[in-house]
């Protein structure tokens, strides 16, 4: 499958392997963890770690859209990776589709 970018996507996870209005961590070939979020009817992927100090954000609590470093507690928008309690910071969002029951990154 292509990206809308171009690129080349690739499968990384099975939709009914993410529990509805929890998550999954997936490790990707180049080393880096991709935490995709299950909510409602939507997916969404953030870079697993914080912005902060590098935090698995993919093992934080989940409370609707946002979920809370498990760390030192700042609190980002799964949705958009926007810091709900450290104005100007973000959580690195990444772009997933949605194809065949699958995640595409
Ligand atoms: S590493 Fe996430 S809040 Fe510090």
């Amino acid at each position: 499958m292509v990206s809308k970018e171009g690129i080349m996507a690739r499968k990384i996870a099975r939709c009914a392997d993410i529990p509805e209005g929890g998550n999954i961590v997936v490790s990707l070939e180049d080393g880096r963890e991709v935490a995709i979020f299950h909510i409602g009817e939507e997916y969404y992927a953030l870079d697993n770690r914080c912005p902060h100090m590098e935090g698995p954000l993919g093992e934080g609590e989940l409370d609707g859209c946002v979920v809370t470093c498990p760390w030192h507690g700042w609190q980002f928008d799964v949705r958009n990776g926007e810091c709900q309690n450290m104005p100007g910071e973000q959580a690195k969002k990444i772009p997933l589709t949605v194809e065949d029951g699958f995640i595409w990154i």
